[in-house]
């Protein structure tokens, strides 16, 4: 009897940690979904680089899939700007910088 409670909590543990993973991985999605539409739509990214997993090929500025960024130099060139590409910061909200950051750092890995 205590054995069968013993194994029921542990089998509800293993339960709520694959949840767990499985919601963190959701949350990841929709982050790197709003990132692509971001890339295409209000950030203009895509008329200006070249980027495989967004259908672009524009190269005003750097092929990303080639200087491959990470999510902070992403972060940094959309904020401040860069050279030619303008700055968004107030164009993008920080939390759009971020999520087109993480899309562009995932989709170049
Ligand atoms: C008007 C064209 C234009 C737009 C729009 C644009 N970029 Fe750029 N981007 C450039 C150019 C040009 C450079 C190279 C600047 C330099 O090194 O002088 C650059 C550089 C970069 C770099 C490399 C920065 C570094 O540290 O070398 C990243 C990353 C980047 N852009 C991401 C983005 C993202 C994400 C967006 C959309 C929010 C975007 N760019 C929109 C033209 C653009």
């Amino acid at each position: 009897m205590k054995k069968k409670l013993i194994l029921n909590i542990y089998i509800n543990i293993i339960f709520l940690i694959i949840l767990s993973l499985n919601t963190q991985k959701l949350l990841a999605d929709e982050v790197f979904e709003k990132g692509r539409e971001i890339f295409l739509e209000q950030g203009t990214c895509a008329s200006c680089h070249t980027l495989n997993d967004a259908g672009s090929q524009a190269n005003i500025g750097p092929n990303l899939n080639e200087i491959r960024p990470d999510l902070n130099r992403v972060i940094i060139a959309v904020t401040n700007g860069i050279g030619v590409m303008p700055s968004f910061d107030g164009i993008l909200t920080t939390d759009e910088i971020n999520s087109v950051a993480h899309y562009v750092d995932t989709a170049t890995e």
